[in-house]
């Protein structure tokens, strides 16, 4: 059984961290007892708080991302979480470089991991607009809310 989950992205400031929220409320409220956290594969915004766009979008959905702080994964995460769950396709291959062999099973894209079919990467906010990064609200509910279905097939 998963007990602990990290999410990945690139900076960890836009879309990990939000997801990490969501997932952190959603399973308080579904009892479900699994540690999150999040991580970047790059270290451009370690130390930072998430991108304020993120935490705007965050706080309409009714999710509070200000006590995040931006970090990148480390070797230790690989075995230490049940799950490491990317955002998208490119940081799936990055942590896939990275990731000893023995550990690569808990590696998955984040929808697909939650048995969503299409789509399968949450886009990269950054340089996008408002819809965007509403959008990563609605991916990461979507994600979160399967990921607890699943729990509880598996539980
Ligand atoms: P994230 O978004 O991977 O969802 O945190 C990004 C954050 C920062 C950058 C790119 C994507 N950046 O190029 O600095």
């Amino acid at each position: 059984m998963i007990k602990s989950i990290l999410f990945v992205c690139l900076g960890n400031i836009c879309r990990s961290p939000v997801v990490e929220a969501i997932a952190r409320l959603e399973f308080s409220r579904a009892r479900i007892d699994v540690y999150v956290d999040s991580a970047g594969t790059a270290d451009y915004h370690t130390g930072e708080q998430a991108d304020s766009r993120s935490l705007a979008s965050a706080q309409r959905a009714g999710y509070d991302g200000s006590p995040h702080r931006a970090r990148q994964i480390s070797a230790e995460d690989f075995e230490q979480f049940d799950a490491v769950l990317a955002m998208d396709n490119r940081n799936l291959a990055t942590i896939l470089s990275r990731c000893p062999e023995r550990f690569r099973g808990k590696i998955d894209l984040f929808l697909r991991h939650a048995g969503i079919a299409s789509p399968l990467e949450v886009p990269d906010p950054y340089y996008g607009d408002d819809g965007d990064f509403r959008r990563v609200i609605e991916l990461g509910r979507i994600g979160v809310e399967k990921l607890i279905e699943r729990h509880r097939i598996t539980a």
